[in-house]
């Protein structure tokens, strides 16, 4: 496992879609493998495959608190299927380091995946996780957060990134 580099705005490789994954090869487990210790070495409690460079559609998610054994969700081939309601969450993105929004999403949602053994699931999640899965699910899609607010917030946004990523490297 390696941990790989996390690609930040405004990296337009972000923009890439992810394509569908052909067949969950041991190729595809190893990237599987090095997006979760990424993601965990972050931290972060979502991942997609387009957020390193790799542009398959895969996203993980492990929403469990610190204090909770990890719950890995693997998310291949995903498709969104059902959205009802909507929420607002202050959303966090490892492509914008420092940013914290709230960005409006449906409250609940059923999303279609490949599991990391290739097979089938269905899956019916709100809150945390629901937002969690539009999140992921918009990276593989080559849709950021910053797409998602007005253009007052979206130069704030990329502002605090840069002196984020400008303050990570002096340290
Ligand atoms: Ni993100």
């Amino acid at each position: 496992m390696a941990i790989r580099t996390i690609l930040h705005y405004p990296d337009t490789r972000l923009r890439n879609k992810g394509l569908p994954v052909e067949a969950v090869s041991p190729a595809i487990h190893q990237l599987i493998d090095d997006m979760a210790e990424t993601m965990y070495a972050a931290p972060g409690v979502g991942l997609a495959a387009t957020q390193i460079g790799e542009a398959l559609s895969i996203f993980l998610i492990d929403i469990a608190g610190e204090d909770q054994p990890s719950d890995l969700r693997v998310f291949i081939n995903p498709e969104i299927v059902k959205r009802e309601g909507n929420q607002s969450w202050e959303e966090g993105c490892l492509s914008f380091p420092g940013v914290s929004e709230d960005i409006k999403r449906a409250e609940r949602v059923t999303v279609r995946a490949l599991d990391r053994d290739g097979k089938p699931f269905e899956l019916e999640a709100d809150g945390l996780l629901a937002v969690a899965i539009q999140h992921e699910y918009d990276h593989l899609m080559g849709v950021l957060m910053i797409d998602h607010v007005g253009p007052l917030k979206k130069r704030m946004m990329a502002r605090t990134v840069q002196k984020t990523i400008g303050s990570e490297r002096r340290a």
